[in-house]
């Protein structure tokens, strides 16, 4: 009787379903079976033990007990939301790709904005890089941009990723700090590696701690490469361009803000887009060729460089507009899986070290995360073009080979075949070189940008600065980093090194760093030692 009264009705689509008795579905067990009582376990008598044959008490707590899966290691907390990608005019002079044949071609799009060093449950609003990353669903395929707010990166070559990023999360004795840069180690690693200048600036500006997902750019960072159907390539940077502007808080909002509100970010884009507030940004190209690249006195190849818009505009080419929350945070928002290496034909890749790195990077992470290489199965990650393939089996398997062939080629005209003209060509670029662990002398200067982004702000924009290295170094326990760090500062701004050093208690100057990444003999921790010698 009541709501245990249990029938079966039918669907719209003529399906039985389970219900009660006021129409609403039953409960049931993962495999389908209906439950008569959820709130007490089966036991013998009142007071006595619980019994093993309790298989639905058995399901449940089975299937909570493995709820997590871990979290990124890096760009842990993030919040996503669905939309579509409208290309404005035919770019087939540049790139062959699909996506950009057609002016007002709508594509879907899934977007995942991110912090980078703290945990999934920290606080949005701490002064860090923010992810901005965009998979668009093409009809040649998954093409995800993986980005962030800034334009440029901390370090040069992957191989030294592992190392940031120990050394920007929690310290591992200690557990902590988290989502906040301000600790030694960080600061250590910082001022042991000029190449991280320019970001530094970035990162202690304004842009570090935005006011809204909706109010940041995006960038690409590395240079890609565009080609096109007679196979001419074009180098291309990615910016995203929000139409909203860009604005920040100030830090003694952020702070405000993260003890009041740690979700603040997440409940502006909810609220925003629920309300039929759709974020938008433009997709602009910043376009050149080899030439061009042969004028500056930096690389194209560099991920810590911007080419600056002044030199060379970038050209809106789309929109990107977000209309739509996830159904289902973890389904969507966290199962996604971007990788850099997804790229339809017509996109491809320069040499930048950061970049090929990457692309060997994301697909590891994702088979640890979600746990299986079957991990394009999940509706966020499929494809919504048709897709044809011969993989096979592993874990949680949602798609096998139809019919007798799972390879090929076949004798039974069964199964897809390769295309020489429609695949994925490779830009038949020209290498040649002695094999080495080295770096170019095209990436030795590590300052100029940094000084030309520090000059262009705003006399507000630059005390900020100031103020937030202030901050930052007076947190730093250790007098020989904030030294060193200075010395960095000096190669950039005399008079941004003479405030913070000011502010610090600093009674002499230090001498200015030498750009030169510093050797085992640099750190011989002797005392005498104060900064990065010479
Ligand atoms: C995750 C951007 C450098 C490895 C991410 C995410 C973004 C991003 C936006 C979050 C994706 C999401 O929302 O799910 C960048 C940018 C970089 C950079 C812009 C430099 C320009 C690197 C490098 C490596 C790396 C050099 C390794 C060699 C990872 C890993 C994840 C990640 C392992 C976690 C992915 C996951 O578990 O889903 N990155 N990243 N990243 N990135 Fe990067």
């Amino acid at each position: 009787a009541g709501i245990h009264d249990q029938k079966m009705m039918r669907g719209n689509g003529g399906e039985l379903h389970q219900t009660a008795g006021d129409g609403t579905p039953v409960l049931t067990t993962a495999q389908g079976g209906p439950v008569a009582d959820d709130q007490n376990s089966l036991r013998v008598g009142a007071r006595g033990p619980l019994l093993v044959d309790d298989f639905h008490f058995r399901e449940k707590i089975f299937h909570f007990d493995h709820e997590r899966i871990p979290e990124r290691v890096v760009h842990a907390r993030g919040y996503g939301a669905h939309g579509f990608f409208e290309t404005y005019e035919s770019l087939a002079a540049y790139t062959r790709a699909d996506i950009f044949q057609r002016a007002g071609e709508k594509t879907p799009a899934f977007v995942r904005f991110s912090t980078v060093a703290g945990n999934k449950g920290s606080f949005d609003l701490a002064r860090d890089v923010r992810g901005f990353a965009v998979k668009l669903y093409t009809q040649e395929g998954n093409w995800d941009i993986v980005g962030n707010n800034i334009p440029v990166f901390f370090i040069q070559d992957a191989i030294r990723f592992p190392d940031m990023v120990h050394a920007v999360k929690q310290e591992p004795d200690r557990g902590f700090p988290q989502a906040q840069s301000a600790h030694d180690n960080f600061w250590d690693f910082i001022s042991l590696t000029p190449e991280s200048m320019h970001m530094i600036m970035w990162i202690m500006s304004d842009r570090a701690i935005p006011r809204s997902f909706r109010f940041m750019e995006g960038f690409g960072v590395h240079t890609f490469r565009l080609v096109n159907a007679k196979g001419e390539t074009t180098f291309v940077k990615f910016h995203w361009k929000p139409k909203l502007g860009l604005q920040s808080v100030a830090w003694n909002e952020a702070v405000k803000i993260n003890g009041a509100d740690p979700d603040y970010h997440r409940r502006d884009l909810w609220n925003a887009i629920q309300a039929g507030n759709f974020p938008e940004w433009e997709l602009c190209l910043q376009l050149f060729d080899q030439d061009f690249a042969d004028g500056f006195d930096f690389d194209i190849l560099d991920p810590t460089k911007i080419i600056p818009e002044e030199v060379l505009p970038a050209k809106p080419v789309g929109r990107l507009v977000l209309d739509r929350m996830p159904d289902n945070f973890f389904a969507e928002t966290e199962q996604v899986a971007f990788m850099t290496q997804s790229v339809p034909p017509g996109i491809d890749f320069s040499n930048d070290p950061l970049l090929q790195g990457r692309n060997f990077s994301y697909l590891d992470t994702q088979l640890k995360r979600l746990g299986s290489p079957n991990f394009t199965h999940i509706p966020i990650n499929a494809p919504k073009c048709p897709f044809h393939h011969f993989q096979q089996d592993g874990h949680m398997a949602m798609r096998n080979p139809v019919g007798r062939a799972n390879y090929q080629p076949n004798s039974w005209g069964e199964g897809p075949r390769e295309s020489p003209a429609d695949g994925f060509p490779h830009f038949p670029a020209e290498e040649q070189g002695r094999k080495a662990r080295l770096r170019p002398e095209s990436f030795a200067d590590h300052y100029s940008q940094a000084r030309q982004f520090y000059i262009s702000q705003t006399p507000p924009e630059q005390r900020h600065i100031a103020a937030a290295l202030t901050f930052e170094l007076s947190k730093v326990e250790t007098p020989v980093i904030r030294e060193r760090m200075v010395s960095h500062l000096m190669n950039i701004d005399e008079t941004l090194a003479n405030t913070v050093a000011a502010k610090l208690g600093f009674r002499s100057m230090p001498e200015p760093a030498d750009a030169a990444v510093p050797t085992r003999q640099d750190l011989d921790p002797s005392p005498a030692l104060s900064i990065v010698q010479r």
